[in-house]
């Protein structure tokens, strides 16, 4: 079952390209169309005036990524709330915000209740992003998306993860359009850079052995600190939670602009740093924020892609995926993050794919 591949994990995280390229198949062919998100779509999404996203872990991670992308493509208000936290707190429901609940299993406790808290001060339509077609969440919902993942076994999410990301860009996208503020054109060109996306995605995992190289320099370590920004910083979120999950190494993330209010306090030559830097419009920003690290003695290990211009030093290692991809660069970035905690997983000899503690799907409270 494993193939060439030693765990689950691994094998879960080459198969992304192919579990995008499942996914992205509706969507491709016939162009981002309401009825992807099940027949009352079209009754439905036209009256949505802002979005609600539920969901915990992995998962809210992709939901705080899609706020990004719906913002800006939609104009429509998108806040993202963590489900366990949400279900108790009085909160103000505004009926046509759609809520959104993501998750893999479609059986997580907090995300399901969340839901029905949400019909119950209100809202009056939910959509279920989620991978399992027989499962609790989707069946309580309004409108569905599958993300096409196949079965995920390892108890750390990859490519449920990118699914996710995948099918949240594609209800970005769909909300622009019916909000007209995406026309033919803009549609045609983001319909080609998805295509291009399994081949990204393909390019990103060819950086493993560099990788690899790098993560014994985390296995002797007791901390990370993850930094990103913008688009980016819930990938720095993700990574230090794969990270911790997998390997058990404390991680933190902080969006960079936030360093200095708190967590350059804990940099010194001990304290890696990983930090997402694509060349997107915030990387000058970033460069800055990694000024303050390099000046307090910290390690920087950095992602980056070839259009973003910085030196290699001696505290200064830079991985970079091959071209910058625009709004898609969050869901190539996931790879690196997710093949860092591998490896400096297997240098310490955790249990990869069944971490202590853990369970895949989280049906108590
Ligand atoms: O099945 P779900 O997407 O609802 O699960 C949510 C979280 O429990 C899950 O993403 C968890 O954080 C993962 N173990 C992260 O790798």
């Amino acid at each position: 079952e494993l193939g060439p591949y030693s765990h689950f994990m691994q094998k879960e995280i080459h198969e992304q390209p192919k579990a995008i390229a499942d996914t992205l198949e509706a969507l491709v062919d016939a162009g981002f169309q309401m009825h992807l998100f099940g027949h009352k779509a079209g009754e439905i999404l036209p009256h949505v005036r802002g979005v609600k996203i539920l969901a915990c872990g992995t998962s809210y991670y992709a939901g705080l990524t899609a706020r990004y992308w719906i913002e800006a493509m939609s104009g429509l208000p998108c806040d993202v709330e963590i489900a366990s936290e949400y279900r108790y707190r009085a909160a103000c429901a505004d009926p046509e915000h759609l809520v959104v609940t993501i998750s893999q299993s479609g059986e997580t406790l907090d995300t399901m209740e969340a839901l029905k808290y949400a019909r119950e001060l209100g809202h009056r339509w939910a959509l279920s992003i989620c991978n399992v077609r027989e499962s609790a969440i989707p069946r309580a919902s309004d409108l569905v998306f599958f993300t096409r993942a196949g079965a995920e076994i390892g108890v750390a999410s990859t490519k449920a993860f990118t699914t996710q990301l995948v099918a949240l860009f594609a209800l970005s996208v769909l909300l622009g359009k019916q909000r007209g503020r995406i026309g033919a054109a803009d549609e045609a060109r983001l319909i080609d850079e998805l295509r291009h996306l399994p081949g990204s995605i393909q390019h990103a995992l060819n950086l493993e052995p560099q990788i690899k190289a790098w993560s014994e320099r985390f296995a002797a370590k007791n901390d990370a600190l993850f930094l990103g920004r913008g688009l980016h910083y819930p990938i720095a979120l993700e990574g230090a939670l794969k990270l911790k999950e997998i390997s058990y190494i404390h991680a933190e993330a902080y969006p960079a602009g936030e360093l200095k209010h708190g967590p350059l306090a804990l940099v010194d030559e001990k304290m890696p740093v990983v930090v997402i830097a694509p060349n997107d419009s915030l990387l000058e920003k970033v460069k800055s924020n990694m000024q303050e690290v390099a000046a307090r003695g910290g390690e920087l290990f950095v992602f980056a892609d070839l259009d973003s211009h910085f030196e290699e030093s001696d505290g200064v290692h830079v991985i970079r995926t091959p071209r910058h991809v625009g709004v898609l660069s969050p869901i190539v970035h996931a790879i690196p993050v997710q093949l860092l905690a591998y490896h400096v997983a297997l240098a310490r000899g955790t249990d990869v794919d069944k971490p202590r503690n853990l369970a895949k799907s989280v049906t108590v409270e």
